[in-house]
């Protein structure tokens, strides 16, 4: 069982009574923006309903014992932080170490989660923000989303290994219900930008999971740091559509085309966040497909299951725009649809895609959530 309920039976079961904090921390869906955030550019993200859920306990001492709901159990002690031989707990012991683990105290906690894991919806940038509370609300300390995101970013650069941006940690921590949140990943300034009504977020899980994509991603990172480089500029933020021809005679070919996706890429996402501000969903939709083309050709880290799941959502009656999102190399995509068709919508690409693919299709409608929080014991409000 997941959510709020699950977590707090399954503190019950392992460690007996009842936990004092419960802690939800959403995934999220990037809307467009994509690898983006490592160039100091613009993403569009919001957080969505499936979240995970840790129900938990502080203790006197300095261990921190962790059940999980089908991945197993660890303890740890955080006088002795050793690093990589606990799978999903090494993201909560990353945390305590970015945190400063000499401040902190010991809790038990149970964790259950209903985001899919390496589907592209952060179900790791999750685990750590519930990490980041966990301790901060164990420790008595206050709870600062941007300080928490860049803890969280630093556990998963320096402790698990993996050169992610800014974006999944910030958005989870700072996210807005019924918003998504414009992010200037230079200045990290967040600019809540409200959804309509009249259109629906439909994730579309292709049922394929990304491979390669840690390689790969180091790999388009360098070629952006290469292009930049070449430029002389500190990031490929600070280059606009003017500039590329330029950046053709100074870098090489591959490296061209990576930063010839950031770099229109920034500029479409600024130009979407202002037509979500006057309503232009038609034109925010025109600016997914042309992000996924980008993604696709330039860039490269799109996949033919992607690629078959966007070209069926751009067909169907109601799509206003599709696009992958995340990281890329398998998990989803992301459709904008007018609510009135997003039934028949979910109904039609299932269908199809099932008919099209051997992978197994998952296509539902998400909101805009609300960023993590810890609830005390007995307050009822989550
Ligand atoms: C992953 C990373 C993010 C971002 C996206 C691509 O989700 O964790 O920091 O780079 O890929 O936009």
């Amino acid at each position: 069982m997941t959510g709020r309920g699950g977590a707090i039976d399954l503190f019950t079961a392992r460690f007996g009574g009842e936990p004092d904090a419960i802690i939800r921390a959403p995934g999220r869906v990037n809307l467009i923006g994509e690898h983006t955030d490592y160039n100091d550019g613009f993403v569009l993200p919001m957080a969505i309903e499936q979240a995970t859920w840790l129900a938990l306990r502080s203790r006197d001492d300095r261990i921190v014992r962790l059940a999980s709901e089908g991945h197993g159990d660890v303890d740890f002690s955080l006088d002795n932080l050793v690093r990589g031989i606990d799978g999903w707990a090494e993201y909560i012991k990353g945390v305590a170490w970015a945190k400063g683990a000499a401040q902190l105290r010991g809790w038990e906690g149970a964790i259950t989660s209903d985001i899919p894991i390496g589907a592209g919806l952060s179900s790791s940038a999750a685990l750590e923000i519930a990490g980041a509370l966990a301790f901060t609300s164990a420790s008595g300390q206050e709870w600062d989303p941007t300080a928490s995101a860049l803890v969280a970013q630093r556990a998963e650069n320096e402790w698990v290994g993996v050169s992610c941006g800014i974006m999944d940690q910030l958005i989870i921590a700072t996210a807005e219900a019924e918003n998504a949140m414009l992010i200037d990943c230079r200045s990290l300034g967040l600019t809540p930008a409200p959804l309509p009504g009249d259109v629906a977020i439909v994730i579309l899980d292709t049922g394929t999971r990304r491979e390669l994509a840690d390689s790969e991603y180091a790999d388009r990172r360098s070629a952006c740091e290469r292009a930049a480089e070449a430029a002389g500029v500190s990031a490929l933020r600070d280059l606009s559509i003017d500039d590329i021809a330029g950046l053709a005679l100074a870098t090489d070919e591959t490296a061209l085309r990576r930063a010839r996706h950031v770099i229109s890429e920034n500029a479409r996402t600024i130009d979407a966040a202002s037509a979500l501000e006057v309503g232009d969903v038609g034109h925010f939709g025109e600016l997914m497909n042309d992000s996924h083309r980008s993604l696709r050709d330039d860039f490269e880290v799109s996949s033919d299951a992607l690629d078959l799941m966007v070209d069926i959502a751009s067909d169907l009656g109601g799509c206003l725009g599709a696009r992958m999102t995340g990281a890329g190399f398998g998990g989803c995509a992301v459709a904008l649809v007018r609510t009135n068709s997003a039934a028949q919508f979910v109904e039609e690409i299932t269908h199809r895609y099932s008919t099209a693919s051997s992978n197994e299709p998952h296509a539902y409608v998400t909101r805009a959530a609300a960023g993590a929080n810890a609830r005390q014991r007995g307050d009822r409000t989550t």
